[in-house]
Protein backbone atom coordinates (compact mmCIF):
# COMPACT_ATOMS: atom_id res chain seq x y z
CA UNK A 1 0.00 0.00 0.00
CA UNK A 2 0.96 3.89 -0.08
CA UNK A 3 0.96 3.75 3.55
CA UNK A 4 3.86 0.85 4.03
CA UNK A 5 6.05 2.19 0.65
CA UNK A 6 6.02 5.80 2.93
CA UNK A 7 7.47 3.57 5.59
CA UNK A 8 10.66 2.76 3.79
CA UNK A 9 11.44 6.28 1.53
CA UNK A 10 10.79 9.22 1.15
CA UNK A 11 8.16 7.98 -1.80
CA UNK A 12 4.67 7.80 -1.27
CA UNK A 13 4.14 5.82 -3.58
CA UNK A 14 5.12 2.03 -5.51
CA UNK A 15 6.48 2.57 -9.06
CA UNK A 16 4.38 2.52 -11.41
CA UNK A 17 5.33 0.55 -14.48
CA UNK A 18 6.09 1.63 -18.26
CA UNK A 19 2.90 2.01 -20.01
CA UNK A 20 2.76 2.22 -24.15
CA UNK A 21 -1.07 3.30 -24.71
CA UNK A 22 -3.14 6.23 -24.97
CA UNK A 23 -3.63 7.89 -21.84
CA UNK A 24 -2.63 8.45 -18.39
CA UNK A 25 -1.48 6.24 -15.34
CA UNK A 26 -0.43 7.48 -12.04
CA UNK A 27 0.06 4.90 -8.94
CA UNK A 28 -1.99 3.17 -7.24
CA UNK A 29 -4.10 5.80 -4.35
CA UNK A 30 -3.92 7.98 -7.03
CA UNK A 31 -6.21 9.43 -8.93
CA UNK A 32 -5.81 11.67 -11.95
CA UNK A 33 -8.70 14.25 -13.93
CA UNK A 34 -8.44 16.80 -16.72
CA UNK A 35 -8.75 20.16 -15.72
CA UNK A 36 -8.37 22.51 -18.96
CA UNK A 37 -7.41 21.18 -22.86
CA UNK A 38 -6.49 23.06 -25.75
CA UNK A 39 -9.81 24.83 -27.01
CA UNK A 40 -11.76 25.02 -23.99
CA UNK A 41 -13.14 28.40 -23.05
CA UNK A 42 -11.50 31.20 -20.83
CA UNK A 43 -13.95 33.40 -21.67
CA UNK A 44 -17.67 33.37 -21.56
CA UNK A 45 -17.55 34.71 -25.20
CA UNK A 46 -15.50 31.68 -26.36
CA UNK A 47 -16.37 29.70 -29.22
CA UNK A 48 -17.52 25.83 -28.70
CA UNK A 49 -14.97 23.31 -29.39
CA UNK A 50 -15.79 21.19 -32.37
CA UNK A 51 -14.15 17.84 -31.92
CA UNK A 52 -12.80 17.57 -35.81
CA UNK A 53 -12.75 21.33 -36.86
CA UNK A 54 -11.60 22.64 -33.68
CA UNK A 55 -11.83 26.38 -33.00
CA UNK A 56 -12.37 28.73 -35.74
CA UNK A 57 -10.44 32.20 -35.97
CA UNK A 58 -12.94 34.16 -34.76
CA UNK A 59 -12.74 33.48 -31.02
CA UNK A 60 -9.22 31.80 -31.15
CA UNK A 61 -7.46 34.13 -28.51
CA UNK A 62 -10.40 33.32 -26.00
CA UNK A 63 -9.85 29.70 -25.33
CA UNK A 64 -6.65 27.97 -23.46
CA UNK A 65 -3.97 27.60 -26.34
CA UNK A 66 -2.17 24.62 -27.64
CA UNK A 67 0.70 22.71 -26.28
CA UNK A 68 0.99 23.27 -22.87
CA UNK A 69 3.76 23.69 -21.57
CA UNK A 70 5.48 25.52 -18.30
CA UNK A 71 3.00 26.70 -15.50
CA UNK A 72 3.32 28.13 -11.80
CA UNK A 73 0.35 28.79 -9.65
CA UNK A 74 -0.18 31.74 -8.12
CA UNK A 75 -2.54 32.29 -4.27
CA UNK A 76 -3.76 34.85 -2.49
CA UNK A 77 -6.53 35.98 -0.58
CA UNK A 78 -8.21 32.26 -1.21
CA UNK A 79 -8.12 32.82 -5.01
CA UNK A 80 -5.84 30.55 -7.06
CA UNK A 81 -4.03 31.85 -11.08
CA UNK A 82 -2.96 29.09 -13.05
CA UNK A 83 -0.36 30.78 -15.30
CA UNK A 84 0.63 28.91 -17.96
CA UNK A 85 2.57 28.47 -21.46
CA UNK A 86 1.85 28.04 -24.56
CA UNK A 87 4.25 26.75 -27.02
CA UNK A 88 4.12 26.02 -30.55
CA UNK A 89 1.47 25.27 -33.03
CA UNK A 90 0.51 21.79 -34.59
CA UNK A 91 -0.69 22.94 -37.97
CA UNK A 92 -2.46 20.01 -39.25
CA UNK A 93 -4.05 19.72 -35.80
CA UNK A 94 -4.64 23.29 -35.16
CA UNK A 95 -5.61 24.02 -38.75
CA UNK A 96 -7.58 20.61 -40.08
CA UNK A 97 -8.91 22.12 -42.73
CA UNK A 98 -5.43 23.46 -44.52
CA UNK A 99 -3.23 21.51 -46.93
CA UNK A 100 -0.67 19.30 -45.65
CA UNK A 101 -0.55 21.71 -42.21
CA UNK A 102 0.59 24.36 -43.64
CA UNK A 103 -0.86 28.18 -43.23
CA UNK A 104 -2.39 29.30 -46.16
CA UNK A 105 -4.00 32.59 -45.70
CA UNK A 106 -3.49 35.77 -43.12
CA UNK A 107 -6.81 33.96 -41.24
CA UNK A 108 -4.68 30.55 -40.63
CA UNK A 109 -1.48 32.78 -39.32
CA UNK A 110 -3.99 34.64 -37.05
CA UNK A 111 -5.41 31.64 -35.82
CA UNK A 112 -1.95 29.70 -35.20
CA UNK A 113 -0.58 33.17 -33.53
CA UNK A 114 -4.19 33.54 -31.16
CA UNK A 115 -3.38 29.51 -30.13
CA UNK A 116 0.01 30.03 -28.72
CA UNK A 117 1.76 32.35 -25.60
CA UNK A 118 0.65 32.25 -21.98
CA UNK A 119 -2.53 31.48 -20.48
CA UNK A 120 -3.63 33.40 -17.30
CA UNK A 121 -6.81 31.72 -15.77
CA UNK A 122 -8.46 31.22 -12.39
CA UNK A 123 -8.73 27.59 -10.68
CA UNK A 124 -10.92 26.43 -8.20
CA UNK A 125 -11.32 23.35 -6.38
CA UNK A 126 -14.90 22.03 -6.10
CA UNK A 127 -16.99 18.76 -5.70
CA UNK A 128 -16.16 16.93 -9.06
CA UNK A 129 -12.73 18.40 -8.68
CA UNK A 130 -11.03 21.12 -10.31
CA UNK A 131 -12.31 23.64 -12.67
CA UNK A 132 -11.12 26.95 -14.48
CA UNK A 133 -13.28 29.67 -13.51
CA UNK A 134 -14.39 30.55 -16.85
CA UNK A 135 -16.08 34.36 -15.90
CA UNK A 136 -13.17 35.63 -13.84
CA UNK A 137 -11.78 38.72 -14.11
CA UNK A 138 -8.07 37.89 -14.19
CA UNK A 139 -8.49 35.74 -17.45
CA UNK A 140 -6.45 36.38 -20.07
CA UNK A 141 -4.99 35.32 -23.20
CA UNK A 142 -1.31 36.82 -24.35
CA UNK A 143 -0.33 35.81 -28.39
CA UNK A 144 1.97 36.63 -31.20
CA UNK A 145 0.08 40.38 -31.30
CA UNK A 146 -0.14 41.14 -27.48
CA UNK A 147 2.13 44.40 -26.73
CA UNK A 148 5.27 44.51 -24.96
CA UNK A 149 7.58 46.53 -23.56
CA UNK A 150 11.26 45.72 -23.68
CA UNK A 151 13.51 46.79 -20.96
CA UNK A 152 17.38 46.41 -19.98
CA UNK A 153 20.63 46.99 -22.28
CA UNK A 154 19.29 46.27 -25.55
CA UNK A 155 16.24 48.72 -24.92
CA UNK A 156 16.43 51.21 -27.68
CA UNK A 157 19.34 49.98 -29.21
CA UNK A 158 19.68 50.40 -33.30
CA UNK A 159 19.09 46.36 -33.66
CA UNK A 160 15.88 46.41 -32.07
CA UNK A 161 14.15 48.91 -33.59
CA UNK A 162 12.08 48.45 -36.95
CA UNK A 163 9.33 50.52 -39.46
CA UNK A 164 6.74 49.93 -36.46
CA UNK A 165 8.48 50.92 -33.65
CA UNK A 166 11.60 53.42 -34.54
CA UNK A 167 12.30 53.45 -30.40
CA UNK A 168 13.26 49.79 -30.08
CA UNK A 169 11.14 49.25 -27.26
CA UNK A 170 8.21 47.89 -27.48
CA UNK A 171 7.71 44.64 -29.30
CA UNK A 172 4.32 42.76 -30.41
CA UNK A 173 3.98 39.12 -28.92
CA UNK A 174 5.79 36.56 -26.82
CA UNK A 175 7.26 33.64 -28.96
CA UNK A 176 7.50 29.62 -28.21
CA UNK A 177 7.11 29.96 -24.52
CA UNK A 178 8.24 26.75 -23.41
CA UNK A 179 9.72 26.61 -19.40
CA UNK A 180 8.41 28.94 -16.81
CA UNK A 181 9.63 31.07 -13.46
CA UNK A 182 8.68 33.10 -11.00
CA UNK A 183 10.24 36.03 -9.14
CA UNK A 184 10.04 36.34 -5.12
CA UNK A 185 7.88 39.09 -6.05
CA UNK A 186 4.61 37.15 -7.17
CA UNK A 187 5.15 37.87 -11.48
CA UNK A 188 5.28 35.24 -14.40
CA UNK A 189 8.53 34.76 -15.69
CA UNK A 190 7.96 32.98 -19.56
CA UNK A 191 10.90 31.49 -21.37
CA UNK A 192 11.50 32.32 -25.00
CA UNK A 193 12.68 29.42 -26.85
CA UNK A 194 12.75 28.65 -30.36
CA UNK A 195 11.71 32.04 -31.68
CA UNK A 196 13.72 31.72 -34.74
CA UNK A 197 11.10 29.04 -36.14
CA UNK A 198 8.29 31.91 -36.80
CA UNK A 199 10.90 33.81 -39.13
CA UNK A 200 11.10 33.71 -42.87
CA UNK A 201 12.10 35.60 -45.93
CA UNK A 202 10.07 36.24 -48.90
CA UNK A 203 13.27 37.51 -50.91
CA UNK A 204 17.01 37.67 -50.67
CA UNK A 205 18.37 38.80 -47.39
CA UNK A 206 20.97 41.44 -47.66
CA UNK A 207 21.68 42.06 -43.89
CA UNK A 208 25.24 43.59 -42.54
CA UNK A 209 27.14 41.07 -41.45
CA UNK A 210 26.53 41.27 -37.42
CA UNK A 211 23.21 40.51 -38.37
CA UNK A 212 23.81 37.97 -40.67
CA UNK A 213 25.85 36.43 -38.24
CA UNK A 214 23.38 36.63 -35.78
CA UNK A 215 20.76 34.81 -37.79
CA UNK A 216 23.25 31.75 -38.29
CA UNK A 217 23.72 31.70 -34.86
CA UNK A 218 20.22 31.70 -34.10
CA UNK A 219 19.29 29.67 -37.07
CA UNK A 220 16.71 32.18 -38.46
CA UNK A 221 16.73 31.19 -41.77
CA UNK A 222 17.46 32.94 -44.87
CA UNK A 223 16.33 30.63 -46.97
CA UNK A 224 13.93 31.67 -48.95
CA UNK A 225 10.35 30.56 -47.94
CA UNK A 226 12.01 28.31 -45.40
CA UNK A 227 9.67 30.12 -42.17
CA UNK A 228 8.94 26.63 -40.38
CA UNK A 229 5.12 28.10 -39.89
CA UNK A 230 4.91 30.27 -42.83
CA UNK A 231 3.77 33.05 -40.91
CA UNK A 232 6.37 35.63 -43.52
CA UNK A 233 4.18 34.29 -46.36
CA UNK A 234 0.90 36.75 -44.57
CA UNK A 235 2.77 39.10 -42.24
CA UNK A 236 5.19 40.90 -43.06
CA UNK A 237 6.73 41.15 -39.41
CA UNK A 238 8.15 38.14 -39.46
CA UNK A 239 9.82 38.28 -42.87
CA UNK A 240 13.32 39.07 -42.45
CA UNK A 241 14.13 40.77 -45.70
CA UNK A 242 11.17 43.83 -44.81
CA UNK A 243 11.69 43.85 -40.75
CA UNK A 244 15.49 42.22 -40.56
CA UNK A 245 15.32 43.17 -36.80
CA UNK A 246 12.25 41.85 -35.63
CA UNK A 247 14.06 38.78 -34.49
CA UNK A 248 16.35 40.77 -32.29
CA UNK A 249 12.83 41.43 -30.39
CA UNK A 250 12.67 37.66 -29.35
CA UNK A 251 14.36 35.64 -27.54
CA UNK A 252 14.33 36.58 -23.88
CA UNK A 253 13.06 36.14 -20.26
CA UNK A 254 9.15 38.30 -20.27
CA UNK A 255 7.67 39.34 -16.76
CA UNK A 256 3.82 39.00 -16.35
CA UNK A 257 2.36 40.27 -13.40
CA UNK A 258 -0.69 37.43 -12.97
CA UNK A 259 -2.93 39.63 -11.09
CA UNK A 260 -3.23 42.33 -13.46
CA UNK A 261 -5.20 41.20 -16.84
CA UNK A 262 -4.25 45.15 -17.99
CA UNK A 263 -0.52 44.58 -17.05
CA UNK A 264 1.88 45.22 -20.12
CA UNK A 265 4.47 42.21 -20.01
CA UNK A 266 8.22 43.12 -20.00
CA UNK A 267 10.73 41.74 -21.54
CA UNK A 268 13.92 41.41 -19.59
CA UNK A 269 16.98 41.82 -22.18
CA UNK A 270 19.46 41.65 -19.21
CA UNK A 271 19.05 38.22 -18.76
CA UNK A 272 20.57 37.92 -22.42
CA UNK A 273 19.09 36.55 -25.62
CA UNK A 274 19.28 32.85 -26.56
CA UNK A 275 16.80 29.85 -26.71
CA UNK A 276 15.40 30.08 -23.07
CA UNK A 277 14.24 27.21 -21.63
CA UNK A 278 12.99 28.06 -17.99
CA UNK A 279 13.83 30.59 -15.12
CA UNK A 280 14.67 29.07 -11.95
CA UNK A 281 15.18 31.72 -9.21
CA UNK A 282 17.15 31.76 -6.22
CA UNK A 283 18.39 34.07 -3.21
CA UNK A 284 21.76 34.62 -1.67
CA UNK A 285 22.50 35.26 1.77
CA UNK A 286 22.01 38.87 1.38
CA UNK A 287 19.05 38.63 -0.82
CA UNK A 288 20.40 39.38 -4.30
CA UNK A 289 18.10 37.60 -7.00
CA UNK A 290 19.87 34.48 -8.77
CA UNK A 291 18.00 33.28 -11.87
CA UNK A 292 19.05 30.14 -13.37
CA UNK A 293 18.90 29.59 -17.31
CA UNK A 294 19.37 26.92 -19.51
CA UNK A 295 19.76 27.40 -23.60
CA UNK A 296 18.33 24.63 -25.26
CA UNK A 297 20.28 23.82 -28.66
CA UNK A 298 22.86 21.14 -28.79
CA UNK A 299 26.25 22.62 -27.52
CA UNK A 300 24.92 25.53 -26.26
CA UNK A 301 25.42 27.17 -22.95
CA UNK A 302 24.03 27.64 -19.08
CA UNK A 303 23.60 30.79 -17.65
CA UNK A 304 23.25 32.66 -14.26
CA UNK A 305 21.80 36.22 -13.67
CA UNK A 306 22.25 37.88 -10.24
CA UNK A 307 21.02 41.30 -9.26
CA UNK A 308 22.39 44.00 -8.08
CA UNK A 309 19.84 45.35 -5.90
CA UNK A 310 18.46 43.27 -2.54
CA UNK A 311 15.38 41.56 -2.86
CA UNK A 312 13.18 43.07 0.10
CA UNK A 313 9.51 41.90 0.65
CA UNK A 314 6.99 44.60 -0.14
CA UNK A 315 9.86 46.78 -1.73
CA UNK A 316 10.73 48.33 -5.12
CA UNK A 317 11.85 45.22 -7.61
CA UNK A 318 11.78 47.09 -10.29
CA UNK A 319 15.19 46.84 -11.24
CA UNK A 320 16.09 43.60 -10.02
CA UNK A 321 16.02 41.67 -13.77
CA UNK A 322 17.53 44.74 -15.43
CA UNK A 323 20.32 46.05 -13.17
CA UNK A 324 23.29 43.13 -12.52
CA UNK A 325 25.48 40.35 -13.96
CA UNK A 326 24.87 38.15 -16.17
CA UNK A 327 27.02 34.77 -16.14
CA UNK A 328 27.78 31.96 -18.35
CA UNK A 329 28.93 28.10 -16.88
CA UNK A 330 32.25 26.70 -17.44
CA UNK A 331 32.23 23.02 -15.86
CA UNK A 332 35.53 21.67 -15.45
CA UNK A 333 36.79 17.88 -15.60
CA UNK A 334 38.02 17.82 -11.98
CA UNK A 335 34.37 18.58 -10.48
CA UNK A 336 34.76 22.01 -10.14
CA UNK A 337 33.44 25.18 -12.11
CA UNK A 338 33.16 28.79 -12.87
CA UNK A 339 30.48 31.14 -13.53
CA UNK A 340 32.03 33.81 -16.19
CA UNK A 341 30.85 37.19 -16.16
CA UNK A 342 29.89 38.40 -19.82
CA UNK A 343 30.98 42.02 -19.01
CA UNK A 344 32.23 44.18 -21.84
CA UNK A 345 35.86 43.76 -20.58
CA UNK A 346 35.71 39.95 -20.98
CA UNK A 347 34.01 39.38 -24.21
CA UNK A 348 34.92 43.02 -25.98
CA UNK A 349 31.28 43.94 -26.81
CA UNK A 350 29.32 46.74 -25.14
CA UNK A 351 26.12 45.60 -22.76
CA UNK A 352 23.44 45.92 -25.90
CA UNK A 353 25.35 43.45 -27.43
CA UNK A 354 25.63 41.11 -25.03
CA UNK A 355 22.15 41.19 -24.61
CA UNK A 356 21.12 40.27 -27.75
CA UNK A 357 23.87 38.66 -28.93
CA UNK A 358 24.60 36.09 -25.65
CA UNK A 359 25.58 33.64 -27.61
CA UNK A 360 28.58 34.92 -29.05
CA UNK A 361 29.27 36.71 -25.77
CA UNK A 362 29.56 33.07 -23.75
CA UNK A 363 31.96 31.77 -26.75
CA UNK A 364 34.02 34.36 -26.44
CA UNK A 365 34.99 33.47 -22.97
CA UNK A 366 34.97 29.65 -23.51
CA UNK A 367 31.61 28.32 -21.63
CA UNK A 368 31.47 24.76 -21.93
CA UNK A 369 29.43 23.60 -24.60
CA UNK A 370 26.04 21.40 -22.82
CA UNK A 371 24.22 18.40 -23.85
CA UNK A 372 21.34 20.96 -24.33
CA UNK A 373 20.42 22.37 -21.12
CA UNK A 374 16.74 22.19 -20.47
CA UNK A 375 14.91 22.54 -16.95
CA UNK A 376 16.76 23.82 -13.92
CA UNK A 377 15.39 23.65 -10.66
CA UNK A 378 16.48 25.16 -7.19
CA UNK A 379 16.19 22.65 -4.36
CA UNK A 380 14.37 24.89 -1.62
CA UNK A 381 15.91 22.31 1.09
CA UNK A 382 19.40 22.69 0.58
CA UNK A 383 21.99 25.11 -1.96
CA UNK A 384 21.53 23.29 -4.85
CA UNK A 385 20.34 23.11 -7.89
CA UNK A 386 20.14 20.56 -10.94
CA UNK A 387 19.98 21.04 -15.52
CA UNK A 388 18.42 18.45 -17.27
CA UNK A 389 20.85 17.71 -19.91
CA UNK A 390 18.34 15.97 -22.17
CA UNK A 391 20.59 14.33 -24.87
CA UNK A 392 22.67 15.31 -27.84
CA UNK A 393 23.10 13.66 -31.10
CA UNK A 394 26.34 15.47 -31.79
CA UNK A 395 28.13 15.38 -28.70
CA UNK A 396 32.05 13.85 -29.92
CA UNK A 397 30.11 12.87 -33.71
CA UNK A 398 32.94 13.89 -36.06
CA UNK A 399 32.28 15.50 -39.35
CA UNK A 400 33.65 14.11 -41.75
CA UNK A 401 37.38 14.75 -41.89
CA UNK A 402 37.56 13.74 -38.23
CA UNK A 403 36.76 17.14 -36.50
CA UNK A 404 34.59 17.25 -33.88
CA UNK A 405 31.29 18.72 -34.58
CA UNK A 406 30.69 22.01 -33.03
CA UNK A 407 27.76 24.17 -32.37
CA UNK A 408 26.51 27.13 -34.58
CA UNK A 409 29.33 29.27 -33.08
CA UNK A 410 32.28 26.94 -33.94
CA UNK A 411 32.81 25.84 -30.26
CA UNK A 412 33.12 22.20 -30.25
CA UNK A 413 31.42 19.78 -28.73
CA UNK A 414 33.89 17.15 -27.33
CA UNK A 415 33.08 14.52 -24.95
CA UNK A 416 34.23 16.12 -21.54
CA UNK A 417 33.24 15.04 -17.68
CA UNK A 418 30.14 17.01 -17.64
CA UNK A 419 28.54 15.44 -20.78
CA UNK A 420 30.81 12.40 -20.81
CA UNK A 421 29.01 10.65 -24.07
CA UNK A 422 29.45 9.95 -27.62
CA UNK A 423 26.10 10.23 -29.44
CA UNK A 424 24.40 11.21 -26.14
CA UNK A 425 20.41 10.07 -27.00
CA UNK A 426 19.95 9.28 -23.19
CA UNK A 427 20.52 12.49 -21.41
CA UNK A 428 21.73 13.24 -17.81
CA UNK A 429 20.95 15.62 -14.86
CA UNK A 430 23.95 17.32 -13.61
CA UNK A 431 23.64 18.82 -9.69
CA UNK A 432 25.71 22.06 -8.25
CA UNK A 433 26.42 23.15 -5.20
CA UNK A 434 27.73 26.82 -5.22
CA UNK A 435 30.52 27.37 -3.16
CA UNK A 436 29.80 29.35 0.74
CA UNK A 437 26.82 27.96 0.16
CA UNK A 438 26.00 31.33 -1.60
CA UNK A 439 24.20 31.04 -5.40
CA UNK A 440 25.87 34.34 -6.00
CA UNK A 441 29.09 32.83 -5.79
CA UNK A 442 30.92 32.73 -8.81
CA UNK A 443 32.49 29.28 -8.31
CA UNK A 444 30.71 25.60 -7.93
CA UNK A 445 31.46 21.63 -7.05
CA UNK A 446 29.12 19.57 -9.27
CA UNK A 447 28.10 15.83 -9.86
CA UNK A 448 25.69 13.70 -12.11
CA UNK A 449 22.57 13.02 -10.36
CA UNK A 450 21.88 10.63 -12.93
CA UNK A 451 22.96 9.56 -16.11
CA UNK A 452 19.82 8.09 -17.60
CA UNK A 453 20.50 4.79 -20.17
CA UNK A 454 19.67 1.28 -20.50
CA UNK A 455 21.53 -1.46 -18.46
CA UNK A 456 19.20 -4.17 -19.83
CA UNK A 457 19.97 -2.76 -23.42
CA UNK A 458 24.09 -1.98 -22.53
CA UNK A 459 25.39 -4.25 -19.81
CA UNK A 460 27.18 -1.92 -17.78
CA UNK A 461 29.14 0.52 -20.15
CA UNK A 462 28.40 4.08 -20.04
CA UNK A 463 24.90 3.53 -22.07
CA UNK A 464 23.81 1.59 -19.08
CA UNK A 465 23.38 4.77 -16.90
CA UNK A 466 24.41 5.40 -13.54
CA UNK A 467 24.28 3.33 -10.64
CA UNK A 468 20.84 4.57 -9.90
CA UNK A 469 19.18 3.39 -13.18
CA UNK A 470 17.64 0.02 -13.17
CA UNK A 471 15.02 -2.48 -15.36
CA UNK A 472 12.27 -0.88 -13.06
CA UNK A 473 13.14 3.05 -13.85
CA UNK A 474 14.26 3.44 -17.50
CA UNK A 475 13.91 6.53 -19.62
CA UNK A 476 15.26 8.66 -21.52
CA UNK A 477 15.57 12.81 -21.78
CA UNK A 478 15.03 14.28 -19.11
CA UNK A 479 13.54 17.53 -19.39
CA UNK A 480 11.08 19.47 -17.45
CA UNK A 481 11.77 19.49 -14.00
CA UNK A 482 10.54 20.84 -10.67
CA UNK A 483 11.95 20.04 -6.55
CA UNK A 484 8.92 20.01 -4.34
CA UNK A 485 8.73 21.86 -1.15
CA UNK A 486 10.00 18.60 0.24
CA UNK A 487 13.06 18.43 -1.71
CA UNK A 488 11.95 15.95 -4.03
CA UNK A 489 13.06 16.11 -8.10
CA UNK A 490 10.40 15.93 -10.00
CA UNK A 491 11.46 14.61 -13.28
CA UNK A 492 9.47 14.89 -16.61
CA UNK A 493 10.94 13.28 -19.95
CA UNK A 494 10.59 14.76 -23.47
CA UNK A 495 12.23 11.61 -25.33
CA UNK A 496 12.05 8.40 -27.63
CA UNK A 497 8.66 6.54 -26.68
CA UNK A 498 9.09 3.80 -29.32
CA UNK A 499 10.22 1.43 -26.22
CA UNK A 500 12.51 -0.40 -28.87
CA UNK A 501 16.64 -1.13 -29.08
CA UNK A 502 18.22 1.28 -26.98
CA UNK A 503 14.52 2.30 -25.71
CA UNK A 504 13.19 -0.82 -25.02
CA UNK A 505 11.11 -0.99 -21.14
CA UNK A 506 11.01 2.92 -21.42
CA UNK A 507 7.73 3.22 -22.82
CA UNK A 508 5.85 5.98 -23.23
CA UNK A 509 7.09 9.86 -21.78
CA UNK A 510 6.34 10.59 -18.20
CA UNK A 511 7.55 11.51 -14.92
CA UNK A 512 9.51 10.32 -11.99
CA UNK A 513 10.66 11.52 -8.32
CA UNK A 514 13.97 11.31 -7.15
CA UNK A 515 15.24 11.66 -3.76
CA UNK A 516 18.34 14.00 -3.59
CA UNK A 517 20.34 12.12 -0.68
CA UNK A 518 19.63 8.45 -1.98
CA UNK A 519 19.29 9.11 -5.63
CA UNK A 520 16.55 7.05 -5.95
CA UNK A 521 14.19 7.53 -8.68
CA UNK A 522 11.02 5.94 -9.53
CA UNK A 523 8.53 6.07 -12.45
CA UNK A 524 4.99 8.38 -11.32
CA UNK A 525 3.32 8.84 -13.99
CA UNK A 526 2.86 8.12 -17.74
CA UNK A 527 1.42 10.31 -20.87
CA UNK A 528 -0.14 8.96 -23.50
CA UNK A 529 2.27 7.71 -26.71
CA UNK A 530 3.27 10.63 -28.59
CA UNK A 531 3.00 13.39 -25.83
CA UNK A 532 5.53 14.67 -23.92
CA UNK A 533 4.99 15.60 -20.21
CA UNK A 534 6.25 18.73 -19.53
CA UNK A 535 4.79 21.60 -17.15
CA UNK A 536 4.60 21.00 -13.24
CA UNK A 537 3.34 23.10 -10.09
CA UNK A 538 0.99 22.07 -7.22
CA UNK A 539 -2.39 23.97 -6.04
CA UNK A 540 -1.66 26.15 -2.97
CA UNK A 541 -2.76 23.67 -0.48
CA UNK A 542 -0.17 20.87 -2.29
CA UNK A 543 -2.72 18.13 -2.06
CA UNK A 544 -3.55 18.14 -6.33
CA UNK A 545 -0.58 18.24 -8.91
CA UNK A 546 -0.99 19.59 -12.05
CA UNK A 547 1.09 18.25 -14.85
CA UNK A 548 1.11 19.12 -18.62
CA UNK A 549 0.65 16.62 -21.41
CA UNK A 550 2.11 17.93 -24.72
CA UNK A 551 1.40 17.16 -28.22
CA UNK A 552 -0.59 13.71 -27.68
CA UNK A 553 -0.11 11.85 -30.56
CA UNK A 554 -3.76 9.92 -29.95
CA UNK A 555 -7.29 11.59 -30.01
CA UNK A 556 -6.39 12.26 -25.99
CA UNK A 557 -8.48 13.24 -23.67
CA UNK A 558 -11.56 12.96 -25.65
CA UNK A 559 -11.13 9.77 -27.32
CA UNK A 560 -11.68 8.43 -31.33
CA UNK A 561 -13.33 10.70 -33.13
CA UNK A 562 -11.85 13.93 -31.78
CA UNK A 563 -8.24 15.62 -32.79
CA UNK A 564 -5.90 15.31 -29.85
CA UNK A 565 -5.68 17.86 -27.47
CA UNK A 566 -2.65 19.12 -25.03
CA UNK A 567 -4.24 18.79 -21.59
CA UNK A 568 -3.49 19.83 -17.84
CA UNK A 569 -4.70 17.08 -15.90
CA UNK A 570 -4.47 17.31 -12.03
CA UNK A 571 -3.27 14.13 -9.75
CA UNK A 572 -4.46 13.55 -6.15
CA UNK A 573 -3.88 11.31 -3.51
CA UNK A 574 -7.25 9.48 -2.78
CA UNK A 575 -6.79 9.89 0.66
CA UNK A 576 -6.13 13.39 0.15
CA UNK A 577 -3.03 14.06 1.97
CA UNK A 578 -0.19 15.60 0.20
CA UNK A 579 1.20 15.19 -3.21
CA UNK A 580 4.92 15.02 -2.87
FE1 LIG B 1 10.56 23.67 -25.26
FE2 LIG B 1 13.62 22.76 -24.74
O1 LIG B 1 11.87 22.53 -24.60
CA1 LIG C 1 11.34 21.41 -22.62
CA1 LIG D 1 12.80 18.63 -24.98
CA1 LIG E 1 8.12 20.27 -26.49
Amino acid sequence: SPVAAQQTSRFAFEQLAPQTDGTVHVPNGYSWDVLVRWGDPLFPDAPAFDPETGIPTEGSDRVFGENTDGMELFHQGGTELLVVNSEYPNPKINLPASQDGEASSADDVLRLQNFQGVNVMEVVEGADGWSVVVDSAYNRRIHHNTPMVIDGPAAGHDLLKTAADETGTQSLGTFNNCGSGRTPWGTYLTCEENFNGYFGTTQEVLGDEAVMQGYRRYGVSTDIDAGRYNYHGFDARFDISQNPNEPHRAGYIVEIDPWDPEATPVKHTALGRFKHENAAYALTPEGRVVVYMGDDERGEFMYKWVSTGIYVAGGDTSTLLSDGQLFVARFDDDMTGQWVALTPEATGMEPAEISIFTRMAASAVGATTMDRPEWIAVNPTAVEAYCCLTNNRNRGAKEDGGVVKTNAGGDPMEVNAVNPREINNYGQIVRWRPHEDDHGAESFDWDLYVMAGNPEVHGDDLYAGTANINAGNLFNSPDGMQIDTAGLIWIQTDGDDSNEGDFAGMGNNQMLAGDPATGEIRRFLTGPNGCEVTGLTWSADRRTMFVGIQHPGQPFPDGEGSLPRSAIVTVTRDDNALVG
